[in-house]
C-alpha cells in the first residue's frame, strides 16, 4: 500500500487532534488525582454507593416508548450446568444458604484467608481514614462502606468489589451467596488473597511528588513484595496459592515478576509474558461496565434497535488497534452504521448508553490492548458484540460459550471490503433473537455489586479461582516429595 493511499482527509486530520488533547487533558486529570472529579454521569458514580436494601441494581437510565418486548419461551437452551468441585459446593448457591446465617465454613466454596495489610494498601486509597488500630472499614452497614472513585477508575474496581465481599463473609447480616468465606487461620485456606488495590493504586498515585524519589504506587509494590517474601504462607507455597488482583493492565508492573507465581486477575495477558500469566493459572475478569445495564423488561427488541452496527471509541491507536483505523473507512459512510469518535466525557457515556441499547450490533475491536470495557458494555445493553480482537482473552469462558451470544470475527477478515456488513446484514430476526435472549440470561455474570449475588461477577470468579485449586494441589503435592523426608 502506498502512503498516498492512507493519508487521512482533512477532517480525520482535525479528529485525530481533538481526540489526542482529550485523552491528554484526561490523563492528566487522572494524575493530578482529580479524578473524582470525573466526567461521568452521576448515576454511574452512584453505583459504587452501594445500598443494603438494594440487592438488584435499577438502572436509572430509561428509554422512552420502548414496550417490553414477549420473552422468548422457545429460546430453550439450558444455562450451562456449573463444575462443581464438590458435593457440598451444590449447596453454596442455594438461596437456603443465603439466608440470615453467616456462610458456614463447611459449606463454602472456597476457604480463603486475607492479609490484614494496612490501610494504605486497600481502603485508605479511597481516603477512608481509619480510627485506632482498625484495619477493615465495617462492613456491617453498606452505607458506610467507602464508595470506590467513579470515571474510568471504576472499570477495574474488581479488587474493591472481592475484598468487601470477603470482609462481609464473616458477618451474618449481610446476605450474600456462601462460595467464598474469610478464614483467620491461613492452614485452613485453599487461597491467600491479597487485599491490594492495585489499579487504583496505579490511577491515582503514579506520579512522583515534590522531592519524593519514588511514586506511591512503586512504593507500595516493593512493600508489598517485602511483605510477602517474608510471609510463611507465601513460602509454604511460594506464593502459588496466592489471589493477587492486577486489573489495570499497567497495575502492579514493578511487582509482577516477583509475584508472577500466584493467581493473577487480570483484563487480559495483552502487557505480560506468558511465563507470568497465562490461562492455565490466572483469571480473566470483566471490567465493570461504565453504561447503564438495560433493565431485562427494557431491552429493546431487533425492530426496534434502529442501528445495524454501534462503535464509538477512539479511532486511531497504536499496535493491534490499526485496525479500527481501516475499519473506520470502510464503515464511516454507511447508513445504518454508527462510528464514531467517542469520548469518556459525561455525553460520552450518555451517548454509548442510548446508542448501543438500541444497535443490534456492537462492534469491540482491539484497542492498544486486546480486551476493554466497550465488550461488557455491549453485553449489558444486550447488543450483540462481534469481537475484532484475535487474541482476546474472555472472562469465564469455561462456563460461558460466547458464540451463543458474540460474534468473532479474524482481524484479517473484518478489514475486507464488504465482508463485515453483509455477515450481519445476513443473520436473520430469528438467529439475532436467539443471542439477545442469551445475553439478557448472562448479563448477571458481569455485575459487580455489594452485597455479592448469586452468579455475579464476584461469585463467578471465586468459582474460577476454585476451579485453580486441584492443578494448584497437584503441583504442591509434587513439588512436596522430596522435601518433607
Ligand atoms: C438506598 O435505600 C434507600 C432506602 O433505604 C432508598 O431510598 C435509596 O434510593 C437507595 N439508594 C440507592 C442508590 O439505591
Ligand atoms: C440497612 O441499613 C439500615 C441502617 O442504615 C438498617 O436499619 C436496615 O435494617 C438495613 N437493611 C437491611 C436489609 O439490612
Ligand atoms: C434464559 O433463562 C430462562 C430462565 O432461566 C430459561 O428458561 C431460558 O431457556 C434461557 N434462555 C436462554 C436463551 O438462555
Ligand atoms: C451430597 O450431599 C447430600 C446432602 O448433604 C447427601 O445426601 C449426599 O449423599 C451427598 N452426595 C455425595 C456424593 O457426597
Ligand atoms: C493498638 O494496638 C496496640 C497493640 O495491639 C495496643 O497496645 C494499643 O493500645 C492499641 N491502641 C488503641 C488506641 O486501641
Ligand atoms: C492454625 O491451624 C493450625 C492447624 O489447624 C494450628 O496448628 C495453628 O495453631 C493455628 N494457628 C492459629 C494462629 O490459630
Amino acid at each position: 500500500m502506498s502512503d498516498r493511499n492512507i493519508v487521512p482527509p482533512r477532517f480525520f486530520m482535525f479528529c485525530v487532534v481533538v481526540i489526542a488533547t482529550l485523552l491528554l487533558v484526561l490523563y492528566s486529570s487522572f494524575l493530578l488525582h482529580l479524578s473524582d472529579h470525573s466526567f461521568i454521569p452521576r448515576s454511574v458514580l452512584e453505583l459504587v454507593f452501594v445500598n443494603n436494601t438494594s440487592h438488584d441494581f435499577k438502572p436509572s437510565f430509561k428509554r422512552e416508548q420502548i414496550t417490553p418486548p414477549p420473552l422468548n419461551s422457545q429460546g430453550s437452551k439450558v444455562q450451562p450446568q456449573r463444575c462443581q468441585l464438590s458435593n457440598s459446593s451444590q449447596k453454596s448457591n442455594s438461596p437456603t444458604q443465603m439466608g440470615k446465617m453467616a456462610c458456614d465454613t463447611t459449606l463454602a466454596l472456597l476457604r480463603v484467608f486475607m492479609y490484614d495489610l494496612p490501610p494504605e494498601f486497600h481502603f485508605g486509597l479511597l481516603n477512608w481514614k481509619e480510627t485506632a488500630n482498625q484495619t477493615w472499614p465495617d462492613v456491617n452497614n453498606p452505607k458506610l462502606v467507602p464508595p470506590y472513585p467513579g470515571g474510568l477508575n471504576l472499570q477495574h474496581s474488581v479488587e474493591y468489589w472481592l475484598t468487601l465481599d470477603l470482609l462481609s463473609s464473616n458477618i451474618a447480616k449481610v446476605f450474600r451467596p456462601c462460595s467464598a468465606i474469610r478464614v483467620q487461620n491461613a492452614s485452613q485456606a485453599n487461597v491467600v488473597f491479597v487485599p491490594f488495590f492495585s489499579s487504583l493504586s496505579y490511577n491515582q498515585h503514579s506520579k512522583i511528588h515534590g522531592k519524593e524519589k519514588v511514586s506511591i504506587n512503586k512504593m507500595l509494590q516493593e512493600r508489598l513484595v517485602q511483605f510477602l517474601m517474608g510471609r510463611e504462607e507465601w513460602k509454604r507455597s511460594g506464593g502459588r496459592d496466592h489471589v493477587i488482583v492486577a486489573h489495570h493492565p499497567n497495575s502492579m508492573v514493578h511487582a509482577r515478576r516477583k509475584l508472577g507465581s500466584s493467581i493473577l486477575v487480570l483484563a487480559d495477558f495483552g502487557r505480560y509474558p506468558s511465563k507470568i500469566a497465562n490461562i492455565q493459572k490466572d483469571i480473566i475478569a470483566p471490567y465493570r461496565h461504565l453504561v447503564n445495564t438495560t433493565p431485562r423488561a427494557e431491552s429493546a427488541s431487533y425492530e426496534e434497535r434502529s442501528t445495524l452496527l454501534y462503535f464509538q471509541g477512539t479511532i486511531y491507536r497504536k499496535a493491534g488497534g490499526a485496525v479500527r483505523h481501516e475499519l473506520y473507512y470502510l464503515l464511516k459512510d454507511e447508513k445504518d452504521v454508527h462510528f464514531t469518535f467517542g469520548s469518556t466525557r459525561r455525553n460520552g457515556i450518555q451517548q454509548a448508553s442510548q446508542g448501543m441499547a438500541l444497535s443490534k450490533f456492537c462492534l469491540n475491536i482491539a484497542g492498544d490492548t486486546p480486551s476493554s470495557n466497550r465488550l461488557f458494555d455491549a453485553i449489558v445493553s444486550h447488543c450483540v458484540p462481534v469481537i475484532i480482537s484475535d487474541k482476546i482473552e474472555l472472562p469465564f469462558e469455561d462456563v460461558l460459550d460466547y458464540s451463543e451470544f458474540s460474534l468473532f470475527i479474524r482481524a484479517s477478515d473484518a478489514v475486507r471490503k464488504g465482508y463485515l456488513l453483509n455477515l450481519l446484514r445476513s443473520i436473520k430476526q430469528e438467529k439475532w433473537t436467539k443471542m439477545w435472549e442469551r445475553l439478557k440470561n448472562i448479563t448477571q455474570h458481569f455485575e459487580y455489586q455489594y452485597p455479592s449475588q448469586p452468579r455475579d461477577a464476584v461469585n463467578m470468579i471465586w468459582e474460577e479461582v476454585a476451579h485453580k485449586i486441584p492443578s494448584l494441589q497437584l503441583n504442591l503435592h509434587r513439588k512436596n516429595r522430596y522435601q518433607r523426608s
